[in-house]
């Protein structure tokens, strides 16, 4: 059996793959989270206690942790989805995406570097670190135009720079040392399980909250949007077929302004769990103050993962949509929790001593 180290897999993205590797692979998968305000093994209730998932709550910046952790689970790869992810957040404190993204990188290269470097040559080989990325490194579109592999780095905001200073590290990783890695851009992803500060879970909760729906600036805004098994179905492609030192774009050919976006999930709410006053939800919208320098539109061009690992993305936007609105109206818990911040005390009673 093979040995995975996953980082971030208590979070919204690294739970889909995590979920996805125990359910469709027979791989063990190491799960190595510190488990900051964004992680939450509530998502993974269902994997607890199973054999082939170990969970440790580790931050990525501890080198001697890591260390433990590649001698002691001998893994054949890593996937790094560990990160600070909200934009908003890195505007008002942008500390903890320094310390993460970029010496966290740093530190979980050195740690790969030197555990790789001991192997046989065949388990050298078939070694790979996964850096998993976001489309913002390549910074804003105007009204035309997609993000192309070969596209130069503009990021905009602290949350970018410091990604984009990531891909930089694991980069000149492959490139100086020849560790084999390979990497991933992908755009604005949606589905069950995400922290409910992000554009989709955030409409949800507050329509059903009977509270405002803010809109940043017009609600003009572009994101190009991915339901969450689509990107983890894509990740786990490109660490097993993707070329060391290649990148690749993933995205869902789902373009929408953030006005069609919530106008979207109000006609579902309108359908599914409409409002017992017989208003719509889209009542509830309001216009509010923009992020600064907030970018206008990404999209991505994902020609180069289809042409050369044949992915498509199953859920097209109404179908991954329909399914997350879903999600969130059968999983009141989980958003309570997350909102009362009792997940952690739901991490204590049932991971005990692990977290
Ligand atoms: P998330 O915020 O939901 O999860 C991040 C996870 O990382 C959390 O479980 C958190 O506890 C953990 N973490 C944070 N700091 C850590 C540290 N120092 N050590 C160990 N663990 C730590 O994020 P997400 O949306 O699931 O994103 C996962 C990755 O995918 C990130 O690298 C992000 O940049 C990238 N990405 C996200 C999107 C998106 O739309 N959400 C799109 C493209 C790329
Ligand atoms: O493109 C990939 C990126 O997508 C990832 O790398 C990031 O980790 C992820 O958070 C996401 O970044 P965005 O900033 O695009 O996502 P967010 O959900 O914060 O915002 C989506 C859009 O909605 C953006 O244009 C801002 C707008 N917005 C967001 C919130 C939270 C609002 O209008 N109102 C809101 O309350």
């Amino acid at each position: 059996m093979q040995t995975l180290l996953v980082t971030g897999g208590a979070g919204f993205i690294g739970s889909a793959l995590v979920r996805l590797l125990i359910n469709e692979t027979e791989w063990r998968v190491i799960n190595i989270d510190k488990l900051t305000y964004a992680g939450n093994l509530e998502s993974l209730a269902d994997l607890a206690n199973h054999p082939r998932h170990l969970f440790s709550r580790t931050d990525i910046c501890d080198r001697a942790a890591l260390d433990g952790l590649f001698a002691a689970h001998a893994p054949s790869g890593v996937i790094h989805l560990a990160a600070e992810s909200h934009v908003d957040r890195s505007i008002h404190g942008p500390g903890d995406f320094i310390q993460t993204n970029i010496n966290g990188t740093y530190t979980l290269l050195e740690a790969a570097r030197a555990y790789w470097s001991g192997l046989e040559p065949a388990a050298r080989s078939a070694f790979r670190f996964h850096h998993v990325s976001t489309d913002e490194v390549f910074g804003s579109l105007g009204d035309t135009g997609l993000f192309l592999e070969t596209n130069a780095y503009q990021p905009n905001s602290p949350y970018s720079a410091s990604k984009a200073a990531s891909d930089h590290l694991v980069r000149a990783w492959h490139h100086t040392y020849g560790l084999p890695t390979v990497m991933t851009n992908c755009s604005n992803n949606y589905g069950p399980c995400q922290f409910p500060e992000k554009l989709i879970p955030l409409m949800i909760h507050n329509a059903v909250s009977d509270k405002h729906l803010p809109i940043y600036g017009k609600g003009d805004n572009v994101r190009d949007w991915l339901y969450v098994d689509d990107h983890a179905r894509a990740l786990w492609l490109v660490f097993e077929h993707g070329i060391p030192g290649e990148t690749y774009n993933i995205g869902g050919h789902n373009e929408k302004t953030n006005l069609e976006v919530v106008d979207t999930l109000c006609s579902l709410l309108d359908d599914m769990k409409p409002r017992a006053d017989g208003k719509r939800y889209a009542e509830q919208k309001v216009s509010v103050t923009d992020r600064p320098g907030h970018d206008k539109r990404y999209a991505i061009d994902a020609g180069k993962i289809e042409r050369e690992l044949g992915w498509k993305p199953v859920e097209s936007f109404e179908t991954g949509m329909r399914k997350t609105v879903r999600w969130y109206l059968d999983n009141p818990e989980w958003v309570a929790h997350v909102v009362s911040g009792e997940y952690r005390q739901w991490m204590d009673r049932n991971y005990g001593d692990r977290t």
